[in-house]
């Protein structure tokens, strides 16, 4: 087990009703004025926009707001967030929504405590110094933003999507009420469940020994998510099943599955170029990406992959042909995502092996020529995963 620290000081309020709690989690916190950001307006549609606003209008805190954060969130928004969050002078950053949302409202939060171009955090220019504090009121189980230290943004203009990370920009709080997901779009929900799925294999597929208990820890919420995410697809109102994807999507992203060991991010990293180039869903990018990814380094370390197939994807054990049962762990997770309604090749998810060069030419940019711990790879070795996943 490698050395770790885990800090995860994020405050956690799950289960039903809890939106109406986020007054009283804001006036906890010290919050004078808030600037509420949310995305394209579900939560107008389904009236979470008005219990928020009722519980902030109760305790008595002023507030300011900007909607209109889209999915792959981009700079141009965030800029727009920093002037009036200034303008306004407030003094805390509320996200009511999914990961988009929640993304953009972290690069306002520290954007509005920079001189400079809050882009000079993403291009290592500049380090988080200082941020507002940021709460959150999550809508969709995906990303993980609600207990991360991450922040995905787009720019536009250059096409480069990009993450950064702060403890900084770890939520005060984070409600979570898994009935609000109950009006999720069949395919949010399945992207979320990739999403979350990805979050957890891109810190199991590694190199480092001996991290028993977090493989452990790992597996029993791969296997978790997958059960849920089939009764959810039969019974959307599932309480249970949702309840238990909401949890999974958190846990598989604020750290606590990765500690011990080093984190891997090779796939998310092609990834981004996809939702980049095409706007894609983060998820479906993924489902396309993570099975190529895995066959191709699956030579690396095939015992890894036999522990997850026996383990996490219910192979049964065959000592004599460990990779037969390791490739065979690898196409149930594809035809998983499949199941699940979600593209599992380049082509299903509208992307063309002609653009393989420009997803190549942003990768560079933002991986460099040279990437990947678990296996060293080059854009070369990107190339070909790009390849393979079109088949
Ligand atoms: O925008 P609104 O109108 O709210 O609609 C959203 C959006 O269209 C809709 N939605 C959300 N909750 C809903 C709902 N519709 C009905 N009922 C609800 N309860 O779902 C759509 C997708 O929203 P989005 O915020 O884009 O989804 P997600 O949470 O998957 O976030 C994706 C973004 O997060 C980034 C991704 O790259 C992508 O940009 N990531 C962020 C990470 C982080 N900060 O730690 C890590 C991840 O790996 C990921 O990269
Ligand atoms: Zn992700």
């Amino acid at each position: 087990m490698e050395n770790f620290t885990f800090y995860s000081p994020t405050e956690f309020v799950f289960g039903k009703d809890t939106e109406k709690e986020v007054g009283e989690l804001l006036l906890k916190s010290g919050a004078k004025k808030v600037f509420l950001h949310y995305g394209g307006g579900s939560i107008k549609k389904t009236g979470l926009y008005d219990r928020v606003t009722a519980s902030l209008k109760e305790k008595g805190i002023d507030f300011v707001e900007l909607g209109g954060a889209k999915p792959n969130p981009v700079d141009s928004l965030v800029y727009e967030g920093i002037e009036l969050c200034r303008n306004e002078s407030c003094d805390f950053v509320l996200a009511v929504g999914a990961g988009s949302a929640i993304d953009s409202a972290k690069a306002i939060a520290a954007g509005v405590k920079y001189d400079g171009d809050f882009w000079d955090f993403f291009d290592q220019k500049a380090t988080i110094e200082d941020a507002l504090p940021v709460g959150v009121v999550l809508t969709l189980p995906a990303a993980g933003s609600e207990g991360s230290v991450a922040t995905v943004i787009t720019k536009e203009d250059e096409g480069l999507k990009r993450g950064l990370g702060s403890d900084l920009l770890r939520p005060r709080f984070s409600i979570i009420n898994p009935e609000l997901t109950y009006t999720l779009p069949p395919w949010q929900t399945a992207a979320g469940v990739v999403d979350m799925i990805s979050h957890i294999l891109e810190r199991y597929i590694s190199k480092s020994e001996d991290v028993i208990l977090t493989d452990r820890l790992c597996e029993a919420t791969l296997i978790s998510i997958m059960e849920a995410a089939r009764k959810v697809t039969n019974d959307p109102e599932n309480y249970e099943a949702r309840a238990t994807i909401c949890w999974a999507g958190t846990i598989a992203h604020n750290g606590i599955l990765g500690v011990g060991r080093r984190e891997e991010w090779t796939t998310h990293g092609l990834e981004h170029e996809l939702s980049a180039l095409y706007d894609m869903t983060h998820g479906a990018g993924l489902a396309v990406l993570f099975p190529a990814y895995m066959e191709y380094t699956l030579d690396e370390d095939v015992e890894r992959y036999y522990r997850l197939a026996t383990q996490a994807f219910g192979v049964p054990e065959n000592h004599y042909d460990k990779k037969s049962v390791a490739l065979e762990g690898i196409k149930r997770l594809k035809d998983f995502f499949r199941e699940i309604g979600m593209p599992v090749t380049m082509h299903e998810a509208n992307a063309k092996e002609e653009d393989i060069p420009k997803l190549l030419e942003t990768l560079e940019k933002n991986q460099g020529r040279k990437f990947g711990s678990f296996k060293k790879l080059n854009l070369k070795d990107a190339r070909k995963i790009y390849e393979m996943a079109c088949a």
